[in-house]
């Protein structure tokens, strides 16, 4: 696949920083050196993990004196240890070369130990066709990835298809592009092939230009909590390689679903290269330790990873090493068992808030009960747009919600409202019920400076 087609001409000239290519096979001479010494990789391991002009440096003498880097002198660190305890009752310490490595500068792709555990993992959880074809970047959390990736592909006035409700995390990346959003209405099962196929056939016909991409939420969608069934998830696929756009799967629920199988990435059905992947690790493992990464053909990795090296140059690194550890402590299994830990947990509290909405909601509001993630999406009968019913009534009740036009392109007139059940407690979830069923909640005298101010905050809080 040509995949220069998809790139815009920004991301084409993009170059890399020549003092950090050759910091780069430094680094990453370096932190194999530490974890060699420190025994946590092998020699033979180690080298399987060098880029092929890291395989020519490290053949270089053991007696190489190198005054070429810019790295800081980590014996100036502050830092001598750093302990982590976990909740099994298991625990971890980075000391001596392992934190030197971990609190160092580290190539963009990321620290080289956890690129290639999650390399691994991507084979066992997906089994990717084309895989030898295919490369990982760590990035700081998905939205990271989604804006280097959009980024990318999206240059000014260019179009690309999203459902419709979307997360507005795509919207904040492209609206400075001026880029044209080509919504695709949603049913249950997420968007609708047949109007996907008829939107691109007319298109086609009026000589319009094409998008190069779609994104996609595919489980536990947010805001509306579906998952895209494995046939329609075929149906775009087959869709997408008609018309030849890229899919970019932003996945970050894949692991937070309610069913009894595990969805069936877009990932593992890309016969053809076009799916961009991106996993992250804020809802299963933390939200602040800013880490994701990205699955994609190797030349789009590469492109994104000249995008992070003229941002912030790579991933944390200590977040990156404690990850790492904790994936070599759990192995495959003992991840999967901590999903499935917190799958249980927020079923929990999703088929509550489930029982309350059926209990308070019932002739007021429609729903479908969430199948993954984290969002409640209630559509309120009888009126037109949430906006002002959330912003204004909702604040002075001392209720929030996000409005449903946080979620439609232009936050057009929406009547939905997205609850969140990940955090709240029970009796927390009992009260916004109460309220709506309590008052007429229809009828608003709305303060148009009030409901302007608090729009922005909810765009950009997604
Ligand atoms: C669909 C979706 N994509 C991306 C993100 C951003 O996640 P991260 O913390 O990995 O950047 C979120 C967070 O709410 C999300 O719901």
């Amino acid at each position: 696949m040509d995949y220069s087609y998809f790139m815009t001409d920004v991301a084409k000239r993009r170059r890399p920083a020549t003092t950090r290519e050759l910091s780069k096979q430094q680094a990453l001479l370096f932190i194999l050196a530490q974890l060699e010494r420190n025994a946590i990789i092998s020699n033979e391991q180690n080298k399987d993990l060098l880029t092929v002009p890291a395989k020519i440096a490290y053949s270089a003498p053991k007696s190489i004196i190198s005054l070429a880097e810019g790295m800081p002198n980590e014996e100036t660190f502050p830092f001598t240890e750093i302990s982590v305890k976990l909740y099994d009752g298991s625990s971890f310490t980075l000391d001596d070369g392992e934190l030197g490595a971990a609190l160092q500068y580290i190539p963009t792709q990321g620290y080289p130990p956890l690129v290639q555990a999650l390399r691994e993992f991507q084979r066992r959880a997906h089994a990717p066709p084309l895989w030898e074809s295919r490369d990982i970047v760590v990035v700081s959390g998905s939205q990271d990835g989604l804006s280097k990736a959009l980024e990318a592909i999206i240059g000014t006035g260019d179009p690309i298809l999203v459902p419709d409700p979307f997360y507005p995390g795509v919207e904040v990346v492209i609206a400075p592009h001026k880029a044209e959003l080509i919504t695709i209405p949603q049913d249950d099962d997420g968007p609708i092939p047949e109007i996907l196929r008829e939107t691109l056939r007319n298109r086609e016909v009026f000589g319009a230009k094409m998008p190069k991409i779609m994104y996609i939420n595919a489980t536990g969608t947010n805001p509306t909590g579906i998952i895209i069934p494995l046939e329609r998830r075929k149906e775009i696929y087959r869709i997408a390689c008609e018309y030849n756009f890229l899919l970019l799967d932003d996945d970050p629920y894949h692991f937070m679903h309610f069913d009894k199988e595990d969805p069936k990435s877009f990932l593992s059905l890309d016969t053809e290269g076009r799916v961009i992947r991106l996993d992250s690790f804020s809802k299963v493992i933390s939200s602040g330790i800013r880490l994701g990464f990205m699955t994609a053909a190797a030349p789009l990795i590469a492109c994104v990873e000249l995008h992070l090296q003229s941002s912030h140059l790579h991933a944390p690194t200590l977040s990156q090493a404690i990850m790492y550890k904790l994936l070599k402590i759990w192995g495959y299994e003992g991840l999967m068992q901590h999903y499935t830990r917190i799958r249980c947990f927020y079923k929990q509290r999703r088929d509550v808030i489930s029982a309350l909405a059926r209990k308070h909601l019932n002739g007021l509001a429609d729903f479908s009960v969430p199948r993954g993630g984290f969002f409640l999406w209630i559509k309120v009968r009888g009126i037109e747009n949430t906006w002002k019913m959330i912003m204004q009534r909702g604040v002075t009740e001392g209720v929030i919600m996000a409005p449903g036009g946080a979620f439609m392109r232009d936050s057009k007139s929406c009547n939905a409202i997205r609850a969140s059940f990940a955090k709240a407690s029970y009796q927390e979830m009992d009260l916004p019920g109460l309220k709506f069923r309590s008052k007429s909640c229809h009828v608003l005298a709305v303060s148009p400076e009030l409901t302007a101010k608090k729009d922005q905050a909810y765009r950009l809080a997604g």
